[in-house]
């Protein structure tokens, strides 16, 4: 697990490469170059300071013969002590001028990855879309998008240069002091190291524990939230708290380990570098005493010990924490590289529609291998003519509506427009050439302007209007007190289904495309309502090409031919008329529901009374 791990880094960091160094932008290349030259400045500044104050040490300890004589006049090293005090300000200045720089390159990278997993996550099919869990996903990104500004920052502006600052003390050490002190604090570094490496890989495995918790969590309140209604007709509000609060409890576990376990590295951290730094002076000390070492060298040794312990403990934090955005970035990055399931042919042409034909021959579908929906369709709707499709229940009439619009590849069998297969065209223009109404219209939570609008995002605030009369929805708009400017609520809720089916038609009129396909675009409308609809409907679909697939037959007795889907297979085809004459399914279907519009005509009649 290790090694898999480890591996996984590798390629999330290769993964972040082109955001840290944005081939598209070359003032942020500049940035960091600049951030980095800011940075070797500030880190010889840093190792400066600790050399200044041992010439000022030494210069203040008058040396007669190797013997320190107490009492021998002392010129004051103004010049040393102002040097000192110049590296200490230009260290923090120069800091502080790189994190400037910097902060443009990592905040780019934010942008650049969360628009990437938000364009991502819109081409990802609606399979992986009905399959995710809203929460879950939200969190990853969240945490994901945070984690990558995190890497950057530290991992540029401190692993990087703790590196060169260890290895100028270094070199330093060696040129004045000599290998051994060197050889101890490397010793001491290694040690170190390994420590947190490995109480970090420890840790990430409980950080994972506590996304997984965190996920369910979110997941769970989410869900609970977008189901309020049902759980108050179930009256089930303590179940949800219970439910999420079983999550939070594994958090809250996990967390509480996360913390104690933070304890134990910090203070084993903090024990290895002080064995280092006691050493290091210990052996400093003999030396100031044999002579072959100043007081100066003493204090310098441990001013650049105590100064390389404050980055070197920030990089286990770094490491820590670097580890941990991992984790978050992996999971981030787990999405970005799950394949869209419908993807554009490379050589894929925009869709020329002239008559818009549309064409399905021999279509086998399934969702589930399991369970095929569709066994061998094959219909055709000519140019401007209207098909209407019939059948029970879940007999996979949306189905061909989802396959028309390419939301799932066909198992076999073939759908052209205009002669194109519509697996060879472009999405977008395949898109933009239907208009859909849909069986269940969700609508986006802003105003109903808005919802309307977005059938044809440049249309005029009188087109809107237009269109909303023809859809019969601009009297009820109008009796509004906000009108136009009504917010829908989350997914269009504070609208009734016949409001949200008029507003879905009014958007569809909107966009004007010339195939338009109603999925039981009337079942929500009362008889009323639906008649006027019925004719704005059929005025519209007069000169496009139209499926219509209808609840109530009383709709499209009009149709050019209608279609009855019964097992996966065209059970019946034919006009109303002889669909009728036949005596079959569709006989039987129109009877029915025949007899209860009669019934429905009697009962009005004695209301009547
Ligand atoms: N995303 C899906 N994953 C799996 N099965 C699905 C999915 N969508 C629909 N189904 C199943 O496919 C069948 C046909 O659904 P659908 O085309 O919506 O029926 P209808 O004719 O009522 O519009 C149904 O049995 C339904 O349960
Ligand atoms: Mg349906």
């Amino acid at each position: 697990m290790g090694q898999n791990i480890s591996g996984n880094n590798m390629q999330v960091m290769k993964s972040l490469l082109p955001y840290i160094w944005p081939h598209d932008r070359p003032d942020l290349r500049r940035n960091v170059v600049l951030a980095f030259i800011m940075l070797v400045i500030a880190k010889l500044t840093t190792v400066a300071a600790p050399i200044a104050y041992k010439a000022a040490v030494d210069h203040l300890t008058p040396v007669q013969n190797g013997e320190v004589s107490v009492g021998a006049a002392l010129s004051l090293p103004f010049w040393i002590i102002m040097a000192y005090g110049a590296a200490r300000i230009f260290m923090i200045v120069f800091n502080q001028i790189r994190d400037v720089f910097f902060v443009s390159v990592g905040q780019h990278a934010v942008r650049t990855l969360s628009r990437q997993t938000f364009d991502h996550m819109l081409a990802l099919s609606l399979r992986f879309h009905l399959e995710r869990h809203t929460g879950a996903v939200s969190r990853v990104i969240e945490r994901g998008t945070r984690a990558v500004e995190l890497v950057i920052r530290m991992g540029m502006l401190n692993s990087v240069p703790t590196v060169i600052e260890v290895f100028l003390i270094s070199a330093l050490l060696v040129y004045t002091l000599g290998w051994v002190f060197v050889l101890i604090i490397m010793v001491t570094i290694i040690v170190y190291v390994v420590y947190t490496v490995k109480a970090s890989e420890w840790r990430i495995l409980i950080r994972r524990e506590m996304n997984e918790a965190d996920n369910q969590a979110m997941s769970r309140a989410v869900d609970s939230l977008l189901n309020y209604e049902t759980i108050k007709y179930y009256g089930n509000e303590s179940q949800e708290v219970g439910r999420y609060d079983d999550s939070r409890a594994l958090y809250e576990k996990a967390a509480i380990k996360t913390h104690v376990t933070l304890g134990y590295l910090n203070a084993g951290q903090s024990v290895i570098f002080t064995a280092g730094l006691v050493i290091c002076m210990l052996i400093a000390g003999q030396g100031v005493i044999d002579g072959s070492l100043t007081l100066g060298d003493f204090v310098m040794v441990n001013a650049l010990l105590i100064q390389l312990y404050q980055p070197l403990h920030f990089m286990g934090t770094v490491y820590r924490e670097l580890r941990q955005a991992l984790v978050d970035l992996e999971s981030l990055f787990a999405i970005l590289n799950r394949p869209p399931e419908i993807i554009d042919r490379p050589d894929a042409k925009s869709l020329q529609v002239s008559k818009a034909a549309i064409k399905f021959s021999d279509v086998h579908f399934s969702y589930d291998p399991q369970r095929p929906i569709l066994k061998g369709i094959s219909f055709t709707v000519p140019a401007g003519k209207t098909v209407a499709i019939v059948g029970t229940s879940g007999g996979g009439k949306s189905t061909i509506s989802r396959l028309l619009f390419r939301f799932y590849e066909l198992d076999k069998g073939s759908i052209e427009i205009d002669g194109q297969n519509i697996a060879s065209v472009t999405q977008h223009s395949l898109r933009s050439a239907i208009g859909m109404v849909p069986q269940d219209t969700v609508l986006f939570n802003n105003s109903i302007f808005y919802n309307i609008n977005y059938g044809k995002v440049f249309a005029s605030g009188q087109e809107v209007k237009e269109a909303a009369k023809m859809a019969q929805v601009h009297d009820f708009i109008s009796s509004l007190p906000e009108g136009y400017d009504t917010v829908v609520g989350e997914r269009g809720l504070k609208l009734s289904g016949g409001e949200k089916q008029r507003v879905a038609i009014a958007r569809t009129m909107l966009k004007d495309p010339p195939i338009l396909l109603l999925d039981e675009a009337t079942s929500a409308l009362d008889s009323h309502t639906e008649q006027e609809i019925q004719l704005a409907l059929e005025k519209i679909s007069q000169d496009k090409t139209a499926i219509v697939i209808a609840h109530r037959l009383s709709t499209i007795v009009n149709a050019d031919e209608i279609l009855v889907l019964d097992q996966g297979v065209i059970a019946e085809r034919g006009v109303h008329h002889d669909l009728v004459k036949q005596g079959g399914l569709y006989a039987k279907m129109w009877e029915r529901q025949l007899k209860k519009a009669e019934a429905q005509q009697v009962l009005a009649k004695i209301q009547a009374e």
